[in-house]
């Protein structure tokens, strides 16, 4: 499996900000096997508004899940993030799975999260280098994720 850099047009990826987008695809004989998004959102912290990227989506088709590949886009896509001035990556999902990949619960390290309909297990942060302790606050999502209507869960 080959990880490469895809350059696409979309809401998310076409946001304009400090952060490039990061957008990775899995590549296998049989073509594309999975794809992770890093974009750009906002840390609302006491200090100034800071440049923070979220991980959403990564997917996985299901012919290939379970092989390992969710992790390696994980991996390389954290280490693309490593190479900006990015201080942390913000996402939603299982605690289970991304905590094994290096992600730790937010909400307990004072950062807050930018929906009530976010589970608070599932409102996860990685801490880059580039990070230093006076960077909490809440987590502001880009406009776009707002227009899809994708935070959290409804009823
Ligand atoms: C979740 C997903 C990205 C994982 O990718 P993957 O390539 O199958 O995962 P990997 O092979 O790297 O890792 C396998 C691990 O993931 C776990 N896993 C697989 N699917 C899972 C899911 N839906 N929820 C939680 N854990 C899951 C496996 O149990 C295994 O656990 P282990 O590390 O304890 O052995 C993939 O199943 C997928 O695309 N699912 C549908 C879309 C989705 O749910 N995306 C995540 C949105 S936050």
């Amino acid at each position: 499996m080959a990880v490469v850099g895809l350059v696409t047009t979309g809401t998310v990826r076409a946001t304009e900000r400090a952060l490039a987008p990061i957008s990775l695809v899995a590549e296998g004989e049989q073509g594309v096997t999975g794809h992770v998004l890093l974009s750009h959102s906002l840390l609302d912290a006491p200090r100034r508004l800071v440049d923070v990227y979220v991980l959403s989506p990564l997917a996985v088709s299901p012919a290939h899940q379970r092989t390992g590949i969710g992790t390696r886009l994980i991996e390389r896509a954290l280490a693309e993030a490593e190479g900006t001035a990015a201080p942390l990556v913000f996402l939603e999902g299982s605690p289970v799975y991304y905590g094994k990949r290096g992600f730790e619960r937010a909400d307990t390290l004072g950062f807050r999260s930018p929906s009530l309909r976010i589970p608070p297990p599932a409102f996860q942060v990685r801490r880059l280098s580039c990070w230093e302790p006076w960077m909490t606050g809440t987590l502001v999502y880009a406009a776009a994720f707002w227009d899809l209507d994708c935070v959290g869960l409804r009823d």
